[in-house]
């Protein structure tokens, strides 16, 4: 098999000519928060994964995938909409790949976007919390195995992941839009079990706000090739243990839809200023 970094190209290459675009600015990763999103789009071209060479296509019921580009602004916008996930046993080189391949084309920041399990004082059901920084729980790292020194260096300094400039312009953005906006620190669980109350105190107590299954595979590899990052989650539910009933998935949705008009109006006011 040829190279990741050959294969990126190829893919980053298949984005620019199905989008009749050169270049593009910022990507964001719809999770399963960002609702219709994609319908409230002025323009857009719509493209299925299966057409993007490498692109792993998803399969959670509700995660279509489907790469749209659009601008915000003088920003040209990947969105990806539908991610694989560990816990469907992808292996991380897969799983991150269509980030990286939209990376390489050229985009200078990556918006993630997720929902999660609030553990940390003050979330509660409902909320939208910008993710201040993470703590990879889930015993695994996209980065393992050979380091291709073209992407990034073998390793990475994880200082501030989540750009603080562009944490400072989300707040205030926020701000402007009167939605409310916290900041917290995101653990990243394996999945797919939610976690158990013993795990969500065990998170809490080394300093997470916010439990998921996703978000920081991502994260990691756009780090790793030198990217400006901001994270949103939206916090569907409290974690395991500090919820008093049990945890469900069509919870999470329902929840996630409650929210949608709120991470909406945050985000395309948002997409245009970075
Ligand atoms: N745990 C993990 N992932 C999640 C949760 C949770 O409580 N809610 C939404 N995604």
């Amino acid at each position: 098999m040829t190279d990741l970094y050959d294969r990126l190209q190829t893919a980053a290459q298949a984005i620019a000519e199905a989008t009749g675009h050169a270049r593009h600015d910022v990507v964001v990763v719809l999770g399963s928060a960002s609702g219709d999103f994609p319908e409230h789009l002025q323009e857009s071209t719509a493209i299925p994964y299966p057409q993007i060479p490498g692109f792993p296509v998803p399969a959670v019921k509700g995660h279509a995938g489907t790469l749209y580009s659009t601008t915000f602004g003088d920003n040209r916008v990947l969105l990806l909409s539908g991610r694989v996930h560990a816990y469907e046993g992808y292996n991380p080189d897969v799983l991150t790949f269509a980030v990286k391949a939209c990376l390489a084309a050229g985009c200078h920041t990556l918006v993630v976007t997720n929902a999660a399990g609030g553990c940390g004082d003050g979330m509660t059901a409902g909320s939208i919390v910008l993710i201040a920084d993470h703590i990879n729980l889930a015993g695994i790292n996209p980065l393992m195995g050979p380091n291709d020194d073209r992407l990034g260096t073998r390793f990475p300094d994880m200082s501030d992941t989540y750009t603080p400039g562009l944490r400072r312009l989300a707040l205030e953005v926020a701000a402007e839009q009167d939605i409310a906006l916290s900041e917290g620190v995101y653990a990243w669980f394996l999945g797919p079990t939610f976690e158990t109350p013993a795990e969500v105190e065990m998170a809490r107590r080394l300093g997470a706000d916010l439990v998921g299954m996703s978000t920081v595979p991502e994260v990691i590899c756009a780090r790793h090739m030198g990217r400006n990052i901001i994270g949103l989650s939206v916090v569907t539910n409290l974690a395991a243990g500090i919820a008093t009933h049990r945890l469900t998935h069509e919870d999470v949705t329902a929840t996630a839809n409650l929210v949608k008009e709120d991470f909406r109006r945050l985000l395309s006011a948002l997409l245009p200023r970075i």
